[in-house]
């Protein structure tokens, strides 16, 4: 039977939502401004596909799902996080986020500042936390901790950042720079998200390459069709600011080598994704069926 993907993505998001509400702190807990604006920017409405991915690529090679729910939901802490702050008038400087106003404009950029730094930590006690480290085999357990880290430090998510905001605005952006800032600071938490799924499941080293490979192209097609998308795009259907990419001079890829290329590109790596996984059983179907869904979605 084909694969409902729209159910399934209703039913991994929902499962995902759950978890992360006990795994946060209360709203009425002090300090009352952190955790109310914590919590706002993580129920604004994500599509979770992080979290989604991770637990795709763990059912891949027929790893627990329930069991590997703490890190689905620890990469989406990190991933609201990096929003929260990519949102701030030091950097991206934008008013609309998961059809929201952003978190700095409800809470002020200092709460903002904060609740980012605190999402972060937060992913790391979920990662650490007893229930989960009970569930698997220590040597998984430290891989998980270690890619997410990486991922989402200088040589990861905030590498891509750092060169994203320091390309703002120049005339003569190259593909490789811009290459360079997409697989940073989108591709290197897609990537970590699936690597993770996979180690939690046990896969082997085979196994890990191929996810590797799929990783490496939904990750980099998936930050080239938001590019397309903050230009195509309303406000009221992407939830967030259009066109803020332009009025900024970010350095995207429609900037630099087109619309019409930047498509043609992106349905390049969806098939190199799909390549990747090839061999791989009924199992693997959630991941092709998201990988299309990146380059078709309206948000
Ligand atoms: C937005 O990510 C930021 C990028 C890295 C492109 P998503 O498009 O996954 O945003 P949410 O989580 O659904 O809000
Ligand atoms: C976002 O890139 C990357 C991270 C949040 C790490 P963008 O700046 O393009 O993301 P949006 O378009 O604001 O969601
Ligand atoms: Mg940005
Ligand atoms: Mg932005
Ligand atoms: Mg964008």
């Amino acid at each position: 039977m084909p694969l409902d993907l729209s159910r399934y993505l209703k039913e991994r998001c929902d499962l995902i939502d759950r978890r992360l509400e006990t795994a946060l702190p209360a709203a009425d807990e002090f300090p009352y401004s952190l955790h109310r604006s914590m919590r706002y920017s993580t129920f604004a409405g994500g599509k979770r596909i992080r979290p989604i991915l991770l637990l795709a690529a763990s059912e891949a090679v027929g790893g627990d799902v329930s069991a590997a729910l703490p890190a689905a939901c620890a990469m989406e802490m990190i991933h609201t996080y990096s929003l929260i702050h990519d949102d701030l008038p030091a950097m991206d400087n934008d008013d609309y986020r998961r059809g929201k106003p952003t978190n700095h404009k409800v809470f002020g950029e200092a709460v903002a500042i904060l609740a980012g730094d605190a999402l972060l930590t937060q992913a790391f006690i979920l990662l650490s936390s007893p229930v989960f480290v009970a569930s698997f085999p220590p040597g998984r357990i430290f891989g998980v901790i270690n890619e997410m880290a990486a991922a989402a430090g200088s040589r990861g998510m905030v590498g891509g950042q750092i060169v994203d905001m320091e390309s703002e605005g120049k005339q003569d952006l190259d593909l490789p720079t811009v290459q360079f800032i997409h697989t940073h600071k989108t591709g290197a938490l897609i990537k970590a998200a699936i690597k993770c799924g996979a180690l939690l499941a046990g896969a082997d080293a085979r196994q890990v390459e191929a996810l590797n490979r799929y990783g490496e192209a939904v990750g980099l097609a998936f930050q080239i069709y938001d590019d397309i998308l903050d230009i195509e795009g309303t406000t009221a259907e992407i939830g967030k600011d259009a066109g803020s990419d332009q009025a900024r001079g970010k350095a995207t890829y429609p900037a630099v080598i087109g619309l019409k290329e930047s498509r043609r590109r992106a349905a390049e790596l969806l098939d190199m994704a799909l390549e990747a996984i090839a061999d791989f059983d009924v199992q693997a179907e959630p991941l092709r069926e998201i990988a299309r869904y990146v380059l078709s979605r309206k948000s």
